[in-house]
């Protein structure tokens, strides 16, 4: 059994080589000068079951994708599974307005031309997983190994920012052995957002925020923001997805005590890794 690793996705890779009791391929990425992407697995994966990892995002990561899948199927491979820990265009999953693409199934019809199977994980929309019709595909979830590592800091309250994530806010806690509670947050536009005023619970307490993707940051911050209000002691914020777009990141640091992210999408906040998750459901 083999991992390719995408550029995108060594560390989560690597990890999930170790998690699967998997080789991980020795791949050579490159790009030409005029940025055109070369791949070559140096590997010989006949008759190998095989992983290859890619996040979506930026655009130049679908490509290095279709690559390396292609590259597989060039051997005799007994199995190809790709997973895109972070599956970029999902937040497009309708048409908003007429003449709109529905890019998340645009992705998906491209990307299950060359695989057997196809694993995601906290895709935006779980409906995503529906537009692969031809082969098996399934949504992992990040919030066992989210609550494992929230367990090891103490946290008193979960708290998702927005009543559509109080589930998962729940399962987080689940796991802590805290209580969970949601905020009430209105989108203005694509970088502003609105928090209803309500009283929490988080006097001297240490709360985590959690939200599956902070893309500019402009949810955290408000959130954030009314907890200090309220006098909370310890403000963790944690997603599962850290796009940090437009400085999201610089935003956030001084409105949180600690910014985490899951190895989905590699960043400076990145410790907490999905790759135990990838591998339960890909034993199963
Ligand atoms: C919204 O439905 C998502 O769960 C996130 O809350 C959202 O994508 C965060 O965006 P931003 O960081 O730009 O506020």
């Amino acid at each position: 059994m083999y991992v390719v690793g995408g550029s995108a996705s060594q560390l989560l890779s690597k990890e999930l080589a170790n998690c699967l009791k998997a080789k991980l391929a020795k791949v050579e990425i490159k790009r030409f000068p005029d940025d055109e992407c070369y791949v070559r697995i140096d590997e010989d994966l006949d008759g190998e079951e095989v992983f290859v990892v890619q996040t979506t995002w930026p655009d130049r990561n679908i490509v290095e994708l279709f690559l390396l899948q292609d590259a597989v199927y060039e051997f005799d491979v007994s199995s190809l599974t790709t997973v895109v820990p972070y599956f970029g265009y999902a937040r497009q999953d309708k048409q908003f307005l007429p003449g709109e693409p529905i890019s998340a199934r645009a992705l998906a019809r491209l990307i299950q031309l060359n695989t057997d199977e196809f694993v995601t994980v906290d895709v935006h929309a779980p409906s995503v997983v529906d537009w692969f019709d031809d082969v098996s595909a399934r949504n992992v979830h990040a919030y066992p190994c989210v609550g494992r590592y929230l367990k090891g800091k103490g946290i008193d309250l979960v708290l998702s920012p927005d009543e559509g994530r109080a589930d998962n806010a729940k399962r987080v806690a689940d796991v802590v052995g805290c209580e969970s509670d949601f905020l009430v947050k209105t989108r203005l536009d694509g970088e502003t957002v609105e928090m209803a005023p309500k009283s929490l619970a988080v006097e001297g307490r240490k709360v985590a925020i959690v939200d599956d993707i902070i893309a500019t940051g402009s949810t955290i911050a408000k959130a954030a923001e009314q907890l200090r209000r309220q006098g909370a002691d310890k403000i963790y914020a944690v997603c599962t997805h850290g796009v940090f777009a437009k400085n999201g990141l610089e935003k956030l640091r001084p409105a949180c005590d600690q910014i985490c992210s899951t190895d989905t999408i590699e960043n400076p906040t990145t410790c907490i890794s999905v790759a135990s998750e990838i591998a339960r459901i890909a034993r199963e």
